[in-house]
């Protein structure tokens, strides 16, 4: 069986998502993903304004600080309907995980000979050592997903068809990965010959920064063996030329001053603070004078009031992000001034997601 056909079995309808093994896990998904998108993201508005209302109406402060996120949280919990919506999202959650697990372990086999053929062929190339010692931090089940982003050797597979259902379409035919590669800086002086994209998972913004600029070297790090592995064979699927490699970000194997552009989307939420500070030390290092960083991540709580840090926090329980609440508040714009970023005007007001952009100074 080639890789291809080992991994989209069904063809690629949406893109280059791995197929599930039947028809029947298939038309659940999409079932699933209709009801994220009809029953959560449809009703998020409503369900603002009533938490908000249910929040006036008792009186409490609006000020997203700790002590009023914990009083938000255990007044709207005792609420009914809020129960009901944050338990279906949970329900959600778990039953798309469940499926998508047990329906890409029917045919692991096939799936990992496939990612073993995919090493050994080019365009673009995979390193990854057995030995690799994981940190403790990354072992968390982030997302829920079974065995997390370390733990599972499909765990890009599954990230991937997980990431599509997530988002409820929205990242078919790697739709968002375009739009978020589209908002990276050129460096200063627009020469672009080597970018670095760090914790890339299953290589989706690597693929689709390496569409906007062909013909520079394109490299994609992560944590995971197991995502390097798969980034490859997907990248080998749309015949792009990117260097993937299981790596710590904050023990960047480059040399000083090596990248015109690094990018971080959605790595930041994922890692303890204390580890964001050692890969930002780390990303100016590898970044020649003038280079461009632009990271992707969800806003500061300067943009937020009390219900979205509750709306926040039932997010990182929900969806297993153990780390994000410390992120929020961690003010990183200003740890990347003080680490020597210049750093390009942001957005305060910006929701949910944000784009922080600093360059290395010339001097
Ligand atoms: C939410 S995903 C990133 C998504 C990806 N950048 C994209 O655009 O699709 C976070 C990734 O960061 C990786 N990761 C976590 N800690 C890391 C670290 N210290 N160094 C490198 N990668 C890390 C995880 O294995 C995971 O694949």
């Amino acid at each position: 069986m080639g890789i291809s056909e080992a991994i989209y079995k069904r063809g690629k309808t949406a893109g280059v998502f791995p197929s599930l093994s039947t028809r029947r896990d298939e038309a659940y998904m999409d079932f699933i993903e209709s009801a994220r998108n009809l029953l959560l993201h449809a009703q998020q508005e409503p369900i603002g304004e009533y938490s908000k209302l249910l929040l006036k109406n008792a009186g409490k402060s609006m000020e997203p600080d700790p002590k009023s996120t914990a009083e938000a949280i255990e007044l709207l919990m005792k609420d009914n309907v809020l129960k009901t919506y944050y338990r279906i999202k949970r329900t959600l959650q778990e039953s798309f995980w469940e499926c998508t697990y047990s329906s890409l372990h029917m045919r692991k086999n096939d799936l990992l000979r496939a990612l073993d053929d995919a090493e050994k062929i080019g365009p673009g190339s995979v390193a990854y050592d057995l030995d690799f010692s994981i940190p403790e931090y990354a072992t968390a089940e982030i997302h829920i997903q079974p065995g997390g982003n370390v733990n599972d050797p499909l765990s890009g597979l599954l990230y991937d068809y997980g990431s599509k259902v997530f988002m409820g379409g929205a990242a078919d035919n790697d739709m968002f990965a375009d739009m978020q590669a589209s908002a990276v800086a050129t460096p200063q002086n627009n020469k672009v010959h080597r970018i670095l994209d760090l914790g890339c998972s299953a290589g989706v913004t690597t693929s689709a920064l390496k569409r906007i600029y062909p013909d520079a070297e394109v490299w994609g790090i992560d944590i995971s063996a197991h995502m390097v592995r798969y980034a490859h064979a997907r990248a080998l699927g749309q015949n792009l030329d990117i260097n993937f490699k299981q790596m710590l970000a904050e023990e960047l194997d480059f040399e000083n001053n090596h990248f015109d552009i690094v990018v971080a989307n959605l790595l930041f939420h994922e890692v303890p603070v204390s580890i964001s500070r050692k890969i930002l030390s780390e990303t100016l290092r590898v970044l020649r004078p003038g280079g461009s960083f632009t990271l992707i991540d969800f806003s500061g709580d300067k943009s937020r009031d009390v219900y979205t840090m509750f709306f926040g926090a039932m997010d990182a329980a929900d969806n297993g992000e153990p780390f994000l609440p410390g992120f929020v508040r961690s003010n990183v714009e200003e740890i990347m001034e003080a680490r020597g970023f210049e750093m390009h005007p942001y957005d305060p007001d910006k929701f949910i997601l944000a784009e922080r952009i600093g360059f290395k100074p010339n001097h």
